[in-house]
C-alpha cells in the first residue's frame, strides 16, 4: 500500500510573512491528516518562516522548490541541499518544467540533484512531462521515459524504489486544462514500467507517482479514483489554505476504485 502525497508547489509566490500566516490557517482548517502524506514547498526565502510556524511536531512535511548539486562552493545565487535539510525540509522538488523550460535545466542536472538531495537525507520528487508539442507529434512515451532514465541514472535499488516521481503533462500546468485521468493513466503505467525495467518489479510496485498539472479541489478525486496515481502536485490551487485544505479533505476521503 503506497501512503499518498498531496504536495502544494508554491512557486515564487508568498513572502516569510505570508508563509507564516498561511501554515498557521492550514493547522487550524486541517489538524490531522488521517494516513496521507501533505507538503509544500515555499520559495527559499520563506522556509525559515514555514518552520518555524510548523513547529516541533508538525502535521505537515516542508520541502524546496529546487537545488543545487554541490553541497557547497563557488556558486552565486545557488542553494544546496545541506542547506536546505537545516531549514527542516524533508522532500525538494526536481526538474519541474518551469526549470526545464525557462532556466535551461537539462536531464544530466536533474540527475546530479536527484544524487544531491539523497546524500542530504532529502527526499527528491522528479517531475517529468511532454510538451503538448511532444503530445500531438506522438512523443510522450519516449520524453518520459528519457527523463526518467536520464534523471535516475545511477540511483540505486532502495533510493530508487523510495523515490517519488511527478507526471506533469507542460500544457496542463497552469492552463486550468488538466490532463483527464483517461490520458494521465497510461503515462502512470509507462512510468511505473520503467521503472520496473531500471530496478526490478519491487521497486515499480512501491515508486509513488504524482499527477499534477490543474489539479483543483474539484477535480482531485477524478485522478485518485485510480490506483495508478498516489497523489498530486498543485500549483495554483494551493496557494489558499482553505482551498489547500479543501482539496486534501477530498484526497483523505478518495479511494481507488480502479485497478
Ligand atoms: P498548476 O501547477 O496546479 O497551477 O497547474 C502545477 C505545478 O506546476 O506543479
Amino acid at each position: 500500500m503506497r501512503t499518498r502525497f498531496i504536495i502544494g508547489n508554491w512557486k515564487m509566490n508568498k513572502t516569510a510573512t505570508e508563509a507564516g500566516a498561511f501554515v498557521r490557517r492550514l493547522t487550524e482548517e486541517l489538524p490531522s491528516l488521517d494516513g496521507i502524506q501533505v507538503g509544500f514547498a515555499p520559495p527559499f526565502t520563506a522556509l525559515h518562516a514555514a518552520h518555524e510556524a510548523l513547529g516541533p511536531t508538525p502535521t505537515f512535511l516542508l520541502g524546496a522548490q529546487d537545488l543545487y548539486w554541490e553541497d557547497k562552493g563557488a556558486f552565486t545565487g545557488e542553494v544546496s541541499g545541506t542547506m536546505l535539510k537545516e531549514l527542516g525540509c524533508h522532500f525538494v522538488l526536481v526538474g519541474h518544467s518551469e526549470r526545464r523550460q525557462f532556466f535551461g535545466e537539462q536531464d544530466s542536472w536533474t540527475n546530479k540533484k536527484v544524487l544531491a538531495a539523497w546524500r542530504n537525507g532529502l527526499q527528491p520528487v522528479l517531475c517529468v512531462g511532454e510538451t503538448l508539442q511532444d503530445r500531438d507529434t506522438d512523443q510522450t512515451d519516449l520524453v518520459i521515459q528519457r527523463q526518467l532514465r536520464a534523471g535516475l541514472a545511477g540511483i540505486e535499488g532502495p533510493h530508487l524504489e523510495s523515490m517519488i516521481i511527478a507526471y506533469e503533462p507542460v500544457w496542463a500546468i497552469g492552463t486550468g486544462r488538466a490532463a483527464s485521468p483517461a490520458q494521465a493513466v497510461p503515462v502512470h503505467r509507462l512510468i511505473r514500467q520503467t521503472i520496473n525495467e531500471l530496478s526490478g518489479a519491487e521497486a515499480g510496485r512501491r515508486v509513488r507517482i504524482l499527477y499534477g498539472g490543474s489539479v483543483t479541489p474539484h477535480n482531485i478525486a477524478d485522478f485518485l479514483a485510480s490506483e495508478e496515481i498516489d497523489g498530486a502536485l498543485v500549483g495554483g490551487a494551493c496557494l489558499d489554505p482553505v482551498s489547500f485544505a479543501t482539496l486534501t479533505k477530498v484526497a483523505i476521503r478518495s479511494k481507488p476504485t480502479t485497478a
